[in-house]
């Protein structure tokens, strides 16, 4: 990824998406989370403290070192175990039907094929399983959606990959998910980058 991907960008990543604003967000989307956990793109561990007491072990899948060495002071403050046990959301190293639940957030805007990853994390989820997710993506109005084609380009190339124009929902359909809760809103300007989906699916 060169230098600035690896070693700048999880910076970046760590304080912005580390801000006051959005932690009720992660409050609500950790909350029913139990159980032995995946967390698919674990960033920096910004999810690590709001994690609740149901949750037993979480492995974490992530590709970046730097990212997962600004966690430490995160692991460090957690009486949960978590281990860093797969670098590619895309291709998980589990046996089927691993995991209680699952966690994803603002990750499947940036996994090259989050298609895949999706796949991958159904298959490692126990039946009745349950994925919880906050990404930001495609919004619903069209005249947000014209701005977010516009600036794709450049969002990919300063941001790591990110994508502005995924639809989470129809991503969680086509992998074979049923959605069971979801909120779609705006968090933060512009409107392009801030069009969110909060909410749970379940793996039949
Ligand atoms: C915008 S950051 C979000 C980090 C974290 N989930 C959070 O909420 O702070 C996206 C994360 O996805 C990770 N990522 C990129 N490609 C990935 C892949 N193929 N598998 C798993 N994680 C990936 C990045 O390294 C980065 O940590």
């Amino acid at each position: 990824m060169g230098w600035y991907g690896d070693q700048v960008l999880p910076r970046i990543i760590d304080v912005a998406c580390g801000v006051k604003m959005v932690v009720p967000l992660r409050q609500r989307v950790c909350e029913q989370l139990h159980g032995r956990v995946l967390e698919l793109g674990f960033g920096s561990g910004l999810n690590v403290p709001y994690y609740p007491d149901g949750v037993t072990a979480v492995d974490a899948a992530e590709p970046s070192d730097v990212a997962w060495r600004l966690a430490g002071k995160r692991l460090a403050a957690s009486s949960v175990q978590v281990r860093r046990s797969a670098l590619d959301g895309e291709l998980l190293p589990y046996g089927d039907h691993s995991f209680d639940t699952a966690l994803s957030t603002w990750t499947l805007c940036t996994i090259p094929d989050p298609a895949a990853a999706l796949r991958e994390v159904r298959r490692v989820l126990r039946p009745g399983g349950t994925f919880h997710f906050i990404e930001h993506g495609l919004a619903p109005d069209e005249d947000v959606r014209r701005w977010q084609h516009r600036l794709e380009p450049m969002q990919r190339r300063l941001a790591g990959g990110c994508h502005l124009t995924r639809s989470v929902g129809d991503l969680l359909t086509a992998a074979g998910f049923t959605i069971t809760e979801l909120d779609v809103f705006y968090e933060g300007r512009p409107r392009a980058l801030g069009a969110h989906s909060l909410g749970t699916a379940v793996s039949a």
